[in-house]
């Protein structure tokens, strides 16, 4: 198949992606998990096109979601695209869970199962799915085929939910479904988004999550996020964030001692996250930043800059 390089070869995909789910699907009902990612909103952008109201989605906020990601879920696919979505508030399950856990492998793991749990949940709730649509992309099937990573796929479900498998954008590589969601009509931030990592900012909030810290977290990152949109940083810079290590520092603050976190800014370059670079951010953004920092998160007292490519250090923190 061509490349899609082009909005143009993008709307003929689509076209021809219609007609297929319309025959594939006929008046079944889809089950997906829409985690707000590229792949999974253009599969369900797709999808609502085709079959409408027989598409349910679920998204399942795990309380590690960036600064307003949920409400853009509700506001993108409910209120604009009226898609059939449910969503499930369910940060207390994971961070109750979550407590007191430091070990970075046992996080991941609890987070993932926590999440196919939620999500079976809500799935047995409902009557007659016969599909689960998946947000599958080229590169998970290369890396599953090598070994690399398991593919994120229906594997994980329990054994009493089994659903044939719609996969609409598992011959794309990721620049083609990103044009895909263009043609679809999804928001430029949607589209560009950086990469997330499943775990969500739990990998970014290192050792125990306590939920203070976590705030601290969002909060910093949702500064580093507009202050890199308004200085024409987005969709240049591969991938930004913050990160809250469980550490304290004395600090001082209107003429009182303070004794509170650091927070620190990651922002690298890469082809294809094997291997990183650091972007040499301006030295006044950097003071801007750190500025807006700490005044404007609790709990934070000093910003540190992580000047480490990959390797030796991996781009997340765990
Ligand atoms: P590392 O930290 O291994 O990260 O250098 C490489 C890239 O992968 C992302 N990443 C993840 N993505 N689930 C994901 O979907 C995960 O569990 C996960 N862990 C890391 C990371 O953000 C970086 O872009």
């Amino acid at each position: 198949m061509e490349r899609i390089t082009t909005i143009e070869l993008a709307k003929a995909f689509v076209d021809e992606q219609l007609l297929t789910l319309k025959d594939q699907i006929g008046d079944k009902k889809v089950l997906l998990a829409l985690s707000g990612g590229v792949d999974s909103s253009v599969v369900a952008a797709l999808l609502i096109k085709a079959v409408g109201q027989q598409l349910i989605c679920v998204h399942v906020n795990h309380g590690l979601l960036r600064k307003g990601e949920p409400e853009q879920v509700i506001e993108v696919f409910r209120n604009q695209m009226d898609a059939n979505l449910i969503y499930v508030d369910a940060t207390d399950r994971f961070l109750d869970k979550l407590a007191g856990v430091a070990e970075p492998e046992q996080k991941r793991k609890i987070i993932g199962n926590e999440f196919i749990e939620v999500f079976a949940e809500e799935a047995r709730k409902l009557d007659g799915i016969e599909f689960l649509a998946q947000g599958t992309i080229w590169p998970d099937i290369l890396e599953s085929e090598k070994g690399i990573k398991a593919h994120h796929n229906a594997g994980g479900l329990p054994e009493d939910l089994q659903f044939k498998l719609v996969e609409p954008v598992k011959i794309l590589f990721k620049d083609e479904v990103r044009m895909v969601g263009k043609a679809l009509g999804l928001p430029d931030n949607m589209v560009y988004r950086q990469p997330f990592p499943g775990p969500g900012l739990g990998v970014r909030c290192p050792g125990a999550i306590t939920r203070d810290r976590l705030e601290a977290v969002r909060e910093a990152d949702a500064i580093l996020r507009e202050e890199f949109a308004k200085n024409g940083l987005e969709g240049k810079v591969w991938q930004y964030f913050t990160v809250v290590p469980d550490f304290k520092s004395t600090g001082i603050r209107d003429g009182e001692r303070t004794f509170e976190w650091p927070v620190i800014i990651r922002a690298i370059n890469t082809k294809d996250a094997m291997s990183a670079t650091v972007e040499r951010l301006p030295y006044e953004l950097l003071e801007h930043l750190t500025k807006r920092i700490t005044t404007e998160v609790k709990g934070v007292n000093r910003v540190l800059y992580d000047m480490t490519p990959k390797p030796s250090a991996t781009i997340e923190y765990e």
